[in-house]
């Protein structure tokens, strides 16, 4: 089990690890490493969740097999669905889509209790569709707190870290496809940003010769 925590799940810890005062609850948890690793460096609860069973399952068997099935709750659930929240729970998804995220978060704020909800901090890594998430969050008032990106085995993994404030904010074209956070880190002359930056301008480049308001994107910022 030695160094069994990937390098973007490590990124993922390292953003949230001084928010973990109570549970930290992993959806999508899989093979359950992120909950491992959590539980092995102090934190005294974790919760996990996953839509199918065999992963479910694989979590299960994970926590048990290293000793910490008495802290530990699997649920096979879609997102959150049917599990109690707590104040102060942080929250990771990661390698979801950012409409799957979106959809889950959207249950949290409309079904439960708001004093709970304005509580959690929110940590993720979308495997795709970031500028979604990040729409999603100015419409619907979570102020994103932190943004990270981690260089694993040739790919950029992206970390958005929110919490819900209720109070919805305006967006430019930059702050929804490169992240508020990110570009001043980007000012600051952080290598793995403008590393990052050079990536997301390739990429943006080609995809704004299908998508109207990329393509406004690359005229704004000169590309
Ligand atoms: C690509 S894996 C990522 C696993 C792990 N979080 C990681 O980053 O290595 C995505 C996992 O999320 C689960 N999943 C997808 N949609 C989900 C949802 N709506 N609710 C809970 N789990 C979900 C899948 O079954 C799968 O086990």
């Amino acid at each position: 089990m030695k160094d069994y925590l990937p390098l973007r799940l490590k990124a993922v810890y390292d953003t949230v690890s001084s928010d973990l005062k109570g549970r930290l609850i992993d959806v999508g948890s899989d093979h359950g490493y992120l909950a491992l690793y959590t539980l092995e460096n102090g934190t005294d609860r974790v919760v996990c969740t996953d839509i199918h069973k065999a992963p479910a399952e694989k979590t299960m068997k994970c926590l048990k097999d290293n000793g910490f099935e008495d802290r530990s709750e699997v649920f096979c659930t879609d997102g959150l669905d049917g599990v109690d929240l707590l104040e102060g729970d942080v929250i990771v998804m990661a390698g979801l889509g950012g409409n799957n995220m979106t959809d889950i978060m959207k249950r949290v704020v409309d079904g439960r209790d708001s004093n709970i909800v304005k509580s959690l901090v929110w940590c993720l890594q979308p495997q795709k569709s970031i500028d979604v998430l990040r729409e999603y969050f100015s419409k619907e008032g979570f102020e994103i707190t932190d943004e990270r990106v981690c260089f694993d085995r040739g790919i950029f993994y992206p970390i958005v870290k929110a919490v819900y404030t209720g109070v919805p904010y305006e967006l430019s074209l930059s702050d929804k496809y490169y992240g508020k956070v990110f570009q001043k880190r980007f000012e600051s002359k952080e290598r793995d940003v403008i590393e990052y930056f050079v990536r997301l301008d390739s990429r943006y480049k080609i995809r704004a010769r299908g998508d109207g308001e990329v393509s406004e994107l690359i005229k704004e910022r000169g590309l």
